[in-house]
């Protein structure tokens, strides 16, 4: 406890010695989130993850979370110096798309609008038209559609599916899944709410159909805080990573929330839905970062030129 007391304060200190800010992701140790919101940074989803570090005048961002989130922000602001606590923190969604491949699949269908997910390599998204998160994909792929393009939709095949079946859209779809989100059981959730009779369902679209199906509310990591904050109801299932719980007792103590259940929940973990690249991120290394400035992210220059279109395209839509 002490320990963590004292790297809270070192934190704090360079911080503010380099003029830094610190900017983390919803599914984050707790810690560093209640540190980003204490020192000026901001905890969210990474939509406005990518707008907050675009617009925020400092020179040096440290970005919490996982790759995908440091490259987008260190594209839009090329100038600003951008650290992560672990350059290793990947995503599932990010490996299980190599930009070659990606390329020829495009390639391949040379008559459709290429949408990609956030969660994708600086290199992917320099292939697409547009860029998504989950927060906004949606409402994208609606005005794309109304225009009336076909959409090669790429990684993640949930998000995809969803949107699809929202839409109506022509989609084909790269068949990526992120691994946290995977392992919801609709079976299990459905029992669990045979329990909690008055409880309200959020889900987090990388989430399986089946689960999508049982949800009250479908959406990024902020709408689904949003919603458990206005909605009329005192407990709710939640299908997302496990770090989001951490805002939601904070800002909500009056309400109840219960994990969504996992193949192993119960049986080989308590608190299965945790992504291993987002908990990559500690006080430790996030100490070690700001002392020694290591970990930079760069993006070469001629991917970056052509990853930013596809960005600023969102961010303008989203305005
Ligand atoms: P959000 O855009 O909802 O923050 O999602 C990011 C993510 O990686 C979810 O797994
Ligand atoms: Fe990627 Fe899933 Fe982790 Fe989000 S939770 S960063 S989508 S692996």
């Amino acid at each position: 406890r002490q320990e963590k007391q004292e790297y809270r304060e070192k934190i704090k200190k360079l911080l503010k010695e380099k003029n830094a800010v610190l900017v983390a992701h919803y599914y984050v140790d707790g810690d560093i989130q209640d540190l980003a919101e204490e020192t000026g940074g901001c905890v969210a989803d990474s939509l406005e993850m990518a707008r907050f570090g675009r617009d925020n005048p400092a020179k040096t961002l440290v970005v919490a979370g996982v790759r995908f989130m440091g490259e987008t922000a260190k594209i839009l602001s090329p100038d600003k110096k951008i650290l992560m606590p672990d350059l290793d923190a990947c995503c599932s969604l990010d490996l299980g798309c190599p930009a070659d491949e990606f390329a020829a699949f495009c390639d391949a269908h040379p008559d459709r609008t290429v949408v990609v997910y956030a969660n994708t390599s600086a290199a992917v998204k320099a292939r697409a038209d547009w860029m998504a998160t989950s927060s906004i994909g949606l409402e994208i792929v609606r005005h794309l559609h109304e225009e009336g393009k076909k959409i090669l939709w790429g990684p993640d095949r949930h998000l995809g599916s969803y949107i699809q079946e929202q839409t109506g859209a022509d989609m084909l779809l790269w068949q990526g899944s992120c691994l946290v989100h995977d392992e919801f059981k609709a079976a299990e959730l459905y029992l669990l709410k045979q329990e909690h009779p008055g409880a309200k369902v959020l889900v987090h679209p990388e989430s399986p159909a089946s689960v999508v199906a049982q949800a009250d509310v479908v959406g990024s990591t902020s709408q689904i805080l949003n919603a458990a904050k206005t909605m009329d109801a005192t407990t709710f299932i939640v299908a997302t990573d496990k770090g989001i719980f951490h805002k939601m007792q904070q800002q909500i103590p009056g309400k109840t929330f219960i994990e969504a259940p996992t193949a192993g929940h119960g049986a080989t973990c308590k608190s299965c839905a945790q992504c291993p690249w987002m908990a990559m991120n500690s006080l430790e290394n996030l100490a070690r970062t700001l002392e020694t400035d290591k970990n930079e992210i760069f993006v070469d220059g001629e991917t970056a030129k052509k990853a930013i279109v596809c960005i600023e395209r969102m961010l303008d839509f989203s305005a």
